[in-house]
């Protein structure tokens, strides 16, 4: 079902790996809402292919660029205004990478090399985006930008790792930056706090099973999909929702608000 309540809308999808990310189910909801789109991801991400097939699914041009170089950004906001003729409508940052998470590192015993790679592949790269889109006046109007994040900027998840302390500092760039491109120009920034999904980032966190069910059981509407994610990213793009800005959306079934359920009570009582 379509209600095209993005036709005429133009955008950039970061993130799109494969058809399990977040990202590539949101294109695909973008594209049936009426909007154009350019895809990028990191240039070792496009070597895989997969983002070709989605490419021609949603009639969308490929411009690489790796999150972190801000010549790749430039060049990508460039291409993307003269493919589209004009400023872009919306931007969604769908990047996440932990380096210490990939090398088994602890939270307690961290590389600090490591660490900042993934302070600023996760988070930084948000104030990356919105300051090459800045430079360029590369927003139109009233634009809406969307990252992806996850509660454990809130609460502690342990196996999450450095990723916490990504999502915390991804969080306070959107309310920061928010604020200032809020008044430059009413484009507005937010995030979106998701279920855990299973997609590549996410089956990255130890001990991913037990903490997707657990997370199934302590939502009273269950655990948000990709696909509920792209249709609430979707409505965040659209004129429907102008006036939210430096906001942080649970998107989660109510897990956020939840003490404890009766599956969880009823598990402990075994
Ligand atoms: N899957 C979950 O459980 C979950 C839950 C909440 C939030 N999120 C967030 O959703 C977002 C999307 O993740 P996903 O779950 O769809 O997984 P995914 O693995 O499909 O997407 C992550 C993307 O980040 C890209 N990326 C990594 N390094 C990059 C770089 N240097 N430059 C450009 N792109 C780079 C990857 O190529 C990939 O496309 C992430 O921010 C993630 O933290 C995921």
């Amino acid at each position: 079902m379509s209600n095209q309540i993005l036709k005429g809308k133009k955008g950039i999808i970061f993130g799109a790996l494969d058809e399990k990310s977040i990202a590539w189910k949101t294109a695909l909801r973008c594209h049936k809402e009426g909007a154009q789109l350019v895809l990028t991801n990191a240039p070792v991400a496009l070597r895989m292919g997969e983002i070709n097939k989605l490419a021609e699914e949603v009639q969308a041009p490929v411009i690489g660029a790796d999150v972190t170089n801000m010549d790749d950004l430039k060049k990508l906001f460039e291409e993307s205004m003269k493919h589209f003729g004009g400023g872009v409508d919306f931007v969604l940052h769908s990047i996440g990478m932990s380096l210490n998470v990939r090398k088994g590192k602890h939270y307690t015993e961290m590389d600090y090399g490591f660490n900042q790679k993934t302070l600023d592949i996760s988070a930084m790269s948000l104030h990356r985006v919105l300051r090459t889109a800045w430079d360029l006046d590369a927003i139109n109007d009233w634009g809406s930008v969307v990252a992806l994040t996850y509660i454990a900027a809130q609460r502690v998840f342990p196996d999450y790792n450095e990723m916490a302390d990504a999502k915390a500092l991804l969080e306070s760039v959107t309310r920061s930056f928010g604020y200032h491109y809020g008044v430059r120009k009413k484009v507005r920034v937010n995030t979106i706090s998701q279920s855990p999904t299973r997609t590549t980032a996410g089956s990255g966190v130890k001990g991913f099973d037990g903490f997707i069910n657990y997370a199934e059981k302590m939502s009273p509407l269950g655990n948000a999909s990709a696909e509920d994610c792209a249709n609430y990213i979707a409505m965040m793009f659209s004129d429907m929702s102008r006036m939210v800005t430096m906001q942080n959306l649970f998107h989660d079934g109510g897990f956020s608000y939840t003490g404890v359920t009766g599956d969880v009570i009823a598990q402990m009582e075994k």
